[in-house]
């Protein structure tokens, strides 16, 4: 269900948009400070050096800003990027032919680095270590070994799975970041910073009443003020304040945290159906017609960053906090699993953990 309004999944027509939102260098770039930080050192260090950037991987939930990121990168070192994914390249003679284009200094951004095939994934070994490609020409017999040298270029890797990802392959890279969710303050930042751009008026209450509901999310934020500046022109005055966001995103089912309906049927799903589980991800996908993949990508890392759920080696369980959050009372004496582990759950770090 991509078209879920607090989805972080982008469609194509959104990336269309989204390209005028987007900051064009590290300077316009809110948020992820530590990671502002440490790249603007080794974009700093690699141009004083006259070098390519280090590899880079970035990784995290989508719609933090993986892209973005790199974009901001070639625009700093003045190079050209061209963007692959894992899945597009099928083969190892595809990586061939993006590899042999690329220029000096190139920066090449491939999305879902974690999907890339084994047989792709170790080619791409020597080109990033040695800069070095190793080709096969001729069949049988007469088939021989060619070790082509490329020029110096930066592999950006963007994945929300950096467990997925093979350790020869993450060994690879020289800096590795981990994208975190925004805190309040800083989408704030960005929607006034939005609203801005695309001429919305709005106050200081609404754009606070956007960001508490946008997941500490660039994506959905932005996502956010576009369905309530309709509401705004059509309901109201066309001007966004507190009231007209709060019936606006209430309309629209998203509550007071961002939690939308798929992720209140997974919650409900693991309490009602499971007593609060522990369930294992492919029945709760069964159960609640959702992709496993999708449900551990995209709905569950909030909900864990929340503290609302829990994995444990048995599956997912809900929280006493979840609970709350759904009116719901908790049973006495937790959730099958003893006391203890409802005590030993605590939300991620950062921010978006109020409820
Ligand atoms: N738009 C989307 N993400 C942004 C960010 N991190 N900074 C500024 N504008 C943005």
């Amino acid at each position: 269900m991509s078209d879920r309004l607090v989805s972080p999944k982008m469609s194509e027509e959104e990336q269309a948009i989204e390209g005028s939102l987007r900051p064009r260098s590290l300077a316009e770039y809110i948020g992820q400070e530590k990671i502002k930080d440490n790249l603007s050192i080794l974009l700093e260090a690699a141009r004083r050096r006259n070098e390519s950037v280090d590899h880079v991987l970035l990784y995290g939930p989508p719609g933090l800003g993986k892209t973005t990121l790199c974009n901001i990168i070639a625009v700093e070192m003045g190079v050209n990027l061209r963007t692959t994914s894992g899945p597009a390249i099928e083969h190892a003679g595809d990586l061939a032919s993006i590899l042999t284009a690329l220029q000096s200094g190139e920066v090449l951004f491939i999305d879902e680095i974690h999907r890339l095939s084994r047989a792709v994934e170790e080619r791409l070994y020597s080109a990033m270590e040695d800069f070095a490609l190793d080709v096969m020409i001729g069949k049988g017999q007469s088939a021989r070994a060619l070790r082509l040298s490329l020029p110096p270029f930066t592999v950006v890797g963007a994945t929300t799975r950096v467990g997925s990802l093979t350790a020869p392959l993450r060994d690879r890279f020289g800096a590795i970041y981990r994208m975190e969710y925004y805190e309040t303050a800083a989408l704030k930042q960005i929607l006034t910073r939005s609203a801005r751009i695309l001429k919305v008026p709005a106050n200081e209450e609404g754009i606070e009443e956007i960001a508490g509901r946008a997941r500490g999310t660039p994506r959905i934020v932005n996502r956010l003020l576009k369905r309530v500046r309709d509401y705004a022109q059509v309901r109201a005055d066309g001007i966004i304040t507190r009231e007209v966001a709060q019936a606006a995103l209430d309309a629209l089912e998203v509550d007071h945290i961002g939690l939308d309906q798929t992720d209140r049927n997974l919650l409900l799903t693991i309490i009602q159906k499971f007593d609060g589980g522990p369930v294992g991800l492919d029945t709760l996908a069964a159960s609640t017609s959702e992709d496993s993949e999708t449900i551990e990508d995209v709905y569950e890392p909030y909900l864990l960053q929340l503290g609302f759920i829990a994995r444990t080696p048995r599956g997912r369980i809900t929280t006493r906090l979840a609970y709350k959050h759904l009116g719901l009372d908790a049973p006495q004496g937790g959730n099958g699993l003893g006391p203890g582990l409802w005590q030993s759950v605590t939300p991620e770090k950062g921010d978006g953990g109020a409820v």
